[in-house]
Parts: C-alpha cells; structure tokens; sequence
C-alpha cells in the first residue's frame, strides 16, 4: 500500500460545514440533569453548551428527546411532535437552539421512522379498528397462517432476540392478527408503502426545520421498506459470502435479504433530501445503516440522500493495523465514488464504549454489552488503545462523531447490577446479552460532589461506578495529560489543519503499523507490542505522555508529526 494516495473526498473550497464536521452525541437522560430528579434534561443540556464548544466539536446530535414510554429508551415515539417531560419542553429545546448557535454549534436531532410506539395515537387506532382497515394499513398486520391463524406470518426475528411478531388478544380474548415488530413488541413498524406515512413524516421534518434544527440521525434508516409479500428470510441473500451458513451470519446479518437494506428505502431519501435543501443553511441528515458492506453503505450518500452514514464497518474492525487499513481504504474509496465524506466513529449508545471494547482479552468485535459474569476489560490497555484510536480517527479525511463521555476516556459499566437494567436486548435475551445500560451511565463533571456533578440531588437513574470519581472533566480539565486535554488537542489542531477536507497517502512503516500522511501532517499508529522507529518531523502531538522517546513510538500509542 505504500505511497498509494486515495482520492480526496471533495474539492476543498466553500465545502459545505457536514464533510468535515466533528458531531457529540448526547443522549439527553445521562448527560446532565437540571432539576435534580436524577434524569438527565434539556436544560441541562443547555448549560453545558459552553464545555462542548470548548472541547471543539462543531455540532451535537441529541439522541431521542421525543414523548416516549420509554420501553426502548426514547426509540418507542408515542408523540414525534412533543419533547418527553422528562426532557423538558418546547421552549426548552428552543433555548438550547439559541444557545448553540450563540457558541456556533449546529443541532441535529433523531428521528425514528422504522416503528412508533405501541401508544402512538396510529397504533391504538390500529387496534381498535378491524383488519382490512385504513387504521391498520399504517402498520404492518397480518393474518397468521394455518387454518385457525395460529402460525406466525415468517421467520423473521427481532433484532433484540425472539420472534418479530406478535399476536393480537381482543378484549374478549379471541384472536386476531399478527404484527410485525422488527425490535421490541412495544415498536410496531410502519408501513412505508402507505403514502399516507411518507407524507405524515415530511411532515415531521418540517416541523422540526421550521423549528431551526440543522438536520437528522436516522434510526434504523435501512429497515423502512420490507421486501414485497414479507417472505421468509432465506438465511443467504445479504449474508457476505465469507460468512454464509455461519453463526455469525445468523446473528449479524439475520433476515437480511427480506427484511433489512431494500433497494427501495432510497426514495424515501430521495424525498427527505429535497425537503432538507428547500431550507436555508446546509441542513443535513446521517444514516444509521447497518448494511453488509462499503458499496451498499456508499448507496444511502449518493448526492441526493444522505450526507453521511456511520461507518460500523470500521467501528467493529479488531485492533489489528492490516484490518484498519484494509476496512479505512474501503471506506474511503466507496465514499469518495458517490462524492461523499467517510464518516468515522468508535462508540455509540448501541456498544461497548471503545475504552473498553479495546481492553477486552479479545479486542474489537462488536460485543452486545458486558456483565459482571463476562470476561473483564483491562481498564488501563483499554485506554491507552482507546486514545490512540481516536487520534487515529480525528486525523482521518470525512467527518468524526463522538460518543458523549468517551473525551473523558470513560469505560463502559461492566458490573451493573442486573436488577438495574433498563435494556429490552437484556430481558428479550433472558439475560444472555447484557445488553447497552453500561455504555448509558450518566456523565461524572465534577469529583467533590454528589453524582459527580451529574445532579445537584445526587439522584442518577442508572448508578455510576466508584471509578468514575478518576474520569470526572473537572479533574481532567486541571490535568494536561488528561484524556479530556488530549480531545481538545487533538480537535483543535484538526480543524486549524483542516484535516477532514483533506486526502491520505499511506506509508508502509512495517506489518503493525497504521501511518499516512494527510494534509502535511504524519500520523502514525503503532499496534504492535514492541516500540518502532518513527520517521523524522517534528513531534505535534501524542496519544499519552512517554508515547514517544526519541525517535521511538511506544505500543498502543498514537503520534501526529508535521511532515
Ligand atoms: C437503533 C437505535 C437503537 C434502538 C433501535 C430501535 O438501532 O440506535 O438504540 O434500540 O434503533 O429503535
């Protein structure tokens, strides 16, 4: 791969803020709670715009706000019009709009498309109308198979484990139809054949671009459309080749060829991307697509849909350098084949945090949370990995998001008492995947106060581990070499170099070792276990204090060199 240089994603002049933005994800329960009642808030939110702005991220994405029974965290919308009162209001959301762009962060928001909530007004509508109905034609209800309906309508499974469908109980305890859940019972999904949905959800998206928000995450966006007739899942189409007929192919890639990535969710984008570009300032909306490979991904950020797709491909590459450049050129090039910017991401509220994914005897992958019966993540190799990659990430062409509390370097909650969680992957599972609640704990800011700072009360939802009080940003903000300060470097510094407009060229300095060159800078990425030689240029920055001596790069450590 020596020398070979990968086209750069666009020409650099005037591009727009999204191909090169760094976007925070916050998810509004666990980042920092105004009113004390132990859930994270709006206005919380607002108050903490300062430290955000401060840390260099050029956007937030707020994970789901809306009115939600909360079966699924806020991913069960009862009402996508209304902020939950959890959350606060209205005019709560306003006031963070009017605070972010005071500091010039742009706000993007999610949107949930794929299901609603079983509260949802359309959904007990639904049920309280007969089949054949307009009411049940929003979803997707079918007739059980079998001489008396019993037989359920496909294979297909739920994404949390368990069949995708449920069957209807009448009040009278007689039967009816069956319902198509591609998650939990509690999230029906919609039925995107149904104009009467795609005009409802422009709809939506007005609303909330009339409102000043600069754009969407979509849940789930490669699940809207189904494939015609809801045919069994073959167990083959969309499964990779490398992988038919194996276990992980029945996890992963389950009911793909049917049910996931149908050529027809396009449309729909195409639709949304007129809508965003009839408003003023650069709206724009990211994908959240879990598809087999870089092509398919490459599809949803073709010019008129999508601006960036998260890139899970590279989110679950082991730790291995042959494996990141091989899963970062892929990238590259099929986003640079549709005109588009990568888009680069370690952690979400869906995995492991990558402090502690690249801590796990078995590094990288794509675990479905931990528990305290689970093999244990080393604490300290997790982070001296988890900061290098980072540094490896912010240095990439495209665009960066960042999971909040992963600046602070936090690891996941990995002995989060069982009767706790809050997860439907852990109680659909019977508790053989622990499911996501460790990666959710609410955020620690300050060392000397109750809940770290995270409520005045002291209350929190989820409790956080003692360790938390060593990860706290005040104690960070106070420490040069804290995680914290290695983010706000690190960010500066690519912005002031715009690194994200600009191209890579790879350098071969030996089998374990990721390093190219981008914009005038050097990076180098040492993933073996003994030190290496770097090439000469002054030293920018590293991912720990003693990464380099000398000329040597330490394992498991990151450098930035001008060049
Ligand atoms: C997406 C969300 C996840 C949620 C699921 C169902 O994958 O990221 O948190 O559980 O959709 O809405």
């Amino acid at each position: 791969m020596t020398g070979e240089s990968l086209p750069p994603a666009a020409q650099i002049a005037d591009a727009p803020w999204w191909r090169s933005a760094v976007i925070y994800q916050i998810w509004p329960q666990s980042f920092a709670d105004a009113d004390g009642d132990g859930t994270g808030d709006l206005p919380g939110i607002t108050a903490r715009l300062g430290y955000l702005a401060g840390l260099g991220v050029g956007a937030i994405w707020l994970s789901s706000f809306y009115r939600s029974p909360r079966a699924d965290a806020g991913y069960n919308v009862a009402d996508y019009r209304q902020i939950d009162p959890a959350f606060g209001t209205l005019e709560d959301l306003d006031d963070l709009l009017t605070g972010a762009r005071r500091l010039g962060l742009r706000v993007m928001i999610d949107l949930v498309p794929n299901h609603t909530s079983d509260q949802h007004t359309w959904f007990r509508q639904a049920l309280a109308s007969q089949p054949g109905s307009a009411e049940r034609a929003r979803y997707l209800f079918l007739d059980g198979k079998g001489d008396d309906g019993s037989v359920i309508p496909n294979n297909w499974i739920s994404d949390f484990g368990g069949p995708a469908w449920t069957r209807l109980t009448n009040a009278d305890g007689t039967t009816d139809q069956w319902y198509l859940h591609s998650f939990a019972p509690q999230q029906p999904d919609l039925n995107w054949q149904n104009p009467e949905v795609r005009e409802e959800f422009s709809s939506i998206l007005r609303f909330w671009l009339d409102r000043g928000v600069d754009g969407f995450r979509v849940d789930v966006a490669h699940g809207l459309v189904k494939e015609e007739g809801l045919p069994d899942w073959d167990g083959v189409s969309g499964v990779p080749d490398s992988l038919r007929g194996t276990d992980v192919a029945h996890g992963v890639f389950k009911n793909f060829g049917q049910m996931w990535d149908q050529d027809g969710v396009h449309e729909i984008y195409r639709n949304w991307r007129k809508v965003l570009d009839s408003y003023p300032g650069d709206r724009a909306m990211v994908a959240e697509a879990w598809v087999p490979d870089h092509d398919r991904l490459a599809r949803y950020i073709r010019s008129d849909e999508f601006h960036h797709a998260f890139n899970f491909d590279f989110l679950a590459t082991y730790w291995n350098a042959e494996s990141l450049r091989d899963v970062i050129t892929r990238s590259l090039r099929a986003a640079a084949a549709v005109g588009a910017p990568a888009t680069w991401v370690l952690s979400n509220h869906d995995v492991v945090r990558h402090a502690s994914r690249l801590g796990l005897p078995s590094p990288g992958g794509s675990p479905p949370g931990i528990s305290a019966a689970d093999p244990q993540p080393d604490e300290d190799l997790g982070l001296r990995r988890a900061r290098a990659a980072t540094m490896l990430i912010l240095a990439l062409p495209g665009s960066a998001y960042l999971w909040q509390g992963e600046e602070l370097g936090l690891p996941e909650h990995t002995t989060l008492d069982n009767t706790l969680r809050q997860d439907p992957i852990f109680f659909r599972t019977n508790g053989a995947e622990a499911g996501r609640d460790g990666c959710r704990i609410p955020l620690p800011w300050q060392s000397a106060t109750p809940a770290f700072g995270f409520s005045e009360t002291g209350r929190t939802w989820l409790p956080q581990p003692p360790s938390y009080r060593q990860y706290t940003a005040d104690v960070q903000l106070r420490d040069p070499s804290s995680t914290l300060q290695m983010y706000r470097a690190a960010l500066g510094l690519r912005r002031q170099r715009q690194l994200g407009l600009g191209s890579l060229t790879w350098l071969d300095l030996g089998q374990d070792v990721v390093a190219f060159v981008n914009s005038y800078i050097t990076v180098v990425v040492n993933l073996g276990s003994s030190t290496l030689t770097l090439p000469g240029g002054q030293v920018l920055m590293a991912s720990l204090p003693g990464a380099v001596t000398g000329s040597r790069l330490a394992p498991d450590t990151a450098v930035w060199l001008a060049s």
